[in-house]
């Protein structure tokens, strides 16, 4: 094996060597892991198409317990580049699927169908779920037409529970008011998966937020970001191995793509009025890294929430730097500029790249505040005598191929890299090589250090879910798990490393 110069400099400078971040909050090392695929189709020019807003899926029923909804997991041919067409895998046929909007405490039961010819799994992202509809990578929805789905499983079917043609998931949004979202996590094949359309949001409500006066209606807005190569006759580009899972080698680094879609449409624009918006920001990238920014103007990005609901008090970013995975809950003022005005939304992690455009058309009435205290949400005092973890994320060999693992061992689904006791907490040590944006399902955290200092990127605030921790960094979260029993991931959310085995079970008892 031929270790990258880039590789070797990265394990050479040792677990220790803490990357400090500068003052605007970027890093010395390179930011973007992953490599550029480009597309082969003619590109559109950006700001022509309409920013689209997912629907919110509609329950099928409702009972006293439950609302009980139905997704069919099908392909479609969407026209995401103008005059193209392009063969996606869409819950109910659209990318990104349906957005579910919920009560805290109100159990959503959903069922979804696998009308595609591969096989899929559903994981809710960041639900406080019962192990048995979390998503376990082979816990697999098989086709319904029948087929083994065209996944080289090989040996390792066993250890999953697996369904064939639709399987319901249970999620009692037993949690606060947070924002979601839901993807594949199929054994080997998430990144390609997703990367076709599997994800969508999953926004839950409660009391606390209700009672807030926040912009709503058509002033909240999900701005889902995830960026996809074409191919000349429009269909997606992927560097997928021909006989099996994972990427070609030039690629093991990450997929990022040189289309941006913001709900699905590549660079979009949208009209504002000259108010306060509340903005749902997802990066459901494979692997891209984003540092949003304004093009002109005065707007910065007022952080309400994070990956777990509402930060107690905001926090005023001038830019966001936002990981694989994560959500930023933040309000954005437009009374700052006038109708007629554009400003766009750049990409400063890749030479300020476009991401999308606001047009402000007119002056309007706003009545909404952003209030000093957001939540009752506090930080946890740190605790004394917890158990303590260690989790090092790095290259390694997976299967006799090069990949990414997890303390040393590429994803075995036999084996449990933990036993965690239920309503205790625990200190966990996220170490790198390279850069990873860590997930760990079943419960969210708090960051306590980074870079061996208590003081935290400004990024780090509130219950988390996904933390990005840059190259040889080392970052210390608390977390607690509560309420259920059995076998849970930790892994990477670069989806490429995650597919190349960067991920690992644990059990929670
Ligand atoms: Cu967003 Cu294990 O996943
Ligand atoms: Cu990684």
């Amino acid at each position: 094996m031929k270790m990258s110069r880039r590789g070797f400099l990265a394990v050479a400078g040792g677990t220790g060597a803490a990357l400090t971040l500068t003052s605007c909050g970027q890093e010395a090392n390179p930011a973007q892991a992953g490599e550029l695929l480009r597309s082969k189709a003619k590109l559109p020019e950006p700001f022509q198409v309409p920013l689209p807003i997912p629907p919110v899926k509609k329950p099928i029923r409702s009972d006293a317990k439950a609302d009980y909804y139905q997704v069919v997991q099908r392909k479609a041919s969407l026209e995401i580049l103008p005059g193209l067409k392009t063969e996606a895998m869409g819950y109910d046929g659209i990318l990104p699927g349906p957005t579910f909007d919920v009560r805290s405490g109100r159990t959503a039961i959903v069922e979804q169908v696998n009308e595609l010819d591969v096989s899929t799994v559903v994981h809710l992202h960041g639900g406080h779920t019962p192990a048995p509809s979390d998503g376990w990578p082979l816990d697999l929805i098989m086709p319904a037409n029948g087929q083994h789905g065209g996944h080289q499983m090989g040996g390792h079917m066993e250890g999953g529970d697996m369904t064939t043609g639709r399987r319901t998931y249970t999620y009692p949004n037993a949690q606060r008011a947070a924002t979601l979202w839901y993807h594949d996590h199929t054994m080997d094949y998430t990144a390609p998966q997703v990367y076709r359309g599997l994800f969508g949001l999953h926004i839950i409500r409660d009391e606390e937020e209700a009672k807030l006066p926040l912009p709503k209606g058509d002033r909240e807005i999900p701005l889902i970001i995830a960026d996809r190569a074409f191919d000349a006759d429009g269909s997606f580009l992927y560097p997928a191995l021909k006989d099996g899972p994972g990427v070609e080698a030039k690629y093991m680094e990450g997929v990022v793509a040189d289309v941006t879609l913001v709900n699905g449409a590549p660079w979009p624009v949208h009209e504002v009025d000259a108010v306060r918006y509340r903005f749902r920001v997802l990066n459901a990238s494979n692997a891209r890294r984003y540092e949003l920014g304004f093009d002109k103007g005065p707007a910065t990005f007022v952080q309400i929430g994070s990956d777990g609901g509402l930060l107690d008090k905001p926090i005023e970013h001038k830019t966001l730097v936002v990981a694989p995975a994560e959500r930023f809950d933040v309000i954005v003022d437009f009374s700052q500029y006038q109708p007629g005005d554009e400003v766009t939304v750049v990409n400063r992690l890749d030479g300020n790249a476009n991401v999308m455009r606001f047009k402000i058309a007119r002056k309007a009435a706003d009545d909404t505040r952003i209030p000093a205290t957001l939540s009752t949400y506090a930080v946890t005092p740190r605790p004394a005598g917890v158990v303590r973890r260690e989790w090092r994320f790095r290259r390694g060999d997976a299967g006799g191929h090069r990949g990414w693992t997890i303390n040393g061992k590429a994803f075995d689904p036999k084996v449990m890299q933990a036993q965690v006791k239920l309503d205790q907490y625990e200190i966990w040590t996220f170490v790198t090589d390279v850069h990873h944006p860590v997930h760990v399902h079943l419960a969210p955290f708090q960051v306590l250090t980074r870079g061996g200092q208590s003081k935290l990127s400004e990024f780090d605030h509130g219950w988390k879910d996904t933390v990005d921790i840059r190259p040889a960094e080392v970052v210390e979260v608390l977390v607690k798990f509560t309420a259920h029993k059995g076998k849970y991931l930790i892994h990477c959310h670069n989806l490429e490393h995650e597919d190349m085995a960067m991920m690992a079970g644990f059990e929670t008892i």
